[in-house]
């Protein structure tokens, strides 16, 4: 029977050592400070910066919340991330994704200063990350590779593929498998012959947002499964629930799955804080 990776306990385990980092930095002097910005009300993102703004709280992060209306334009955008750049007091930003259409996102992200970038989006933060020369790490793969190096030790020559790739996951976390030496393939939406390419890893990062696209049969005896899916299907009674891209129940001969929800979510959040306090703790060097 496949192991469940328990991220909901890896996290908060995490959580704790963050709030032990957070009191030490305080007792620096510094207190640590994040600064997370959505524009609109799309209901999602409304959850995830509720939730991010929650945790800070409870490990003593001070958090800034900026909710902007829909229709604000680039340009105040863009100062609003200057002002939060040169504030000594802020040491983490964070733009909700997605940003409404009118926004160029590219632009945006480009603006924040590399060394406030706690989701790792800049291009000098990716360059980093590419050429594994440091850098803030987008928080959903950093979480991946913790929830890996749970049943991992060694990657060397391990085949992994990575379903989706995407910038916020599929890539960085290829990135990141990558620099543990395992032979990562990355596939996308027109990958053909899917099935046959997971049925040969190791490991399978599935970040493609389609729900129970990886079958029990794409799955090789032994493997370890990350499910990185989150897709809110309503039944036939009208119930609504979240469901991964693995259909979990048919993995049993996998090593170790992680659950949908209760997995990769909330190791996604506890990184960001981690990535909050590394950032705080960088202003002392
Ligand atoms: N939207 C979906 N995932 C993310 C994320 O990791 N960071 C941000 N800022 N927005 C997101």
């Amino acid at each position: 029977m496949a192991d469940r990776i328990d991220g909901k306990a890896m996290a908060r385990a995490m959580l704790a050592e963050t709030t032990a980092a957070v009191a030490d930095l305080e007792a620096r002097g510094i207190s640590p400070a994040l600064a997370v910005v959505l524009v609109g009300a799309d209901p999602a993102s409304e959850v995830y910066v509720g939730r991010k703004v929650r945790e800070c709280e409870k490990a003593g992060i001070r958090s800034i919340e900026h909710r902007l209306a829909a229709d604000t334009e680039e340009d105040a955008l863009i100062a609003l991330i200057d002002e939060m750049n040169a504030d000594g007091a802020i040491h983490g930003i964070l733009i909700q994704l997605p940003l409404p259409a009118h926004i160029n996102a590219s632009r945006v992200l480009d603006r924040i200063t590399p060394g406030k970038d706690v989701d790792g989006f800049h291009p000098v933060n990716v360059g980093r990350l590419s050429t594994g020369t440091g850098g803030l790490v987008p928080c959903t793969p950093l979480g991946i590779m913790k929830l890996l190096d749970s049943v991992i030790e060694d990657y060397r020559g391990l085949d992994a593929v990575v379903i989706g790739k995407s910038n916020i996951v599929g890539k960085p976390v290829a990135m990141l498998l990558l620099e543990r030496e395992a032979t990562v393939t990355v596939t996308h939406i027109e990958t053909k012959g899917l099935p046959d390419i997971a049925r040969k890893a190791d490991i399978i990062v599935a970040a493609a947002g389609a729900p129970h696209l990886v079958r029990g049969y794409w799955v090789k005896e032994g493997a370890v499964v990350i499910d990185v899916g989150i897709t809110r299907v309503t039944d036939h009674d009208g119930h609504t629930k979240i469901v991964g891209d693995c259909a979990t129940h048919e993995l049993e001969h996998a090593r170790a799955v992680t659950p949908v929800p209760g997995g990769v979510g909330p190791m996604t959040i506890a990184c960001l804080l981690a990535n909050t306090v590394s950032a705080a703790r960088a202003t002392l060097e």
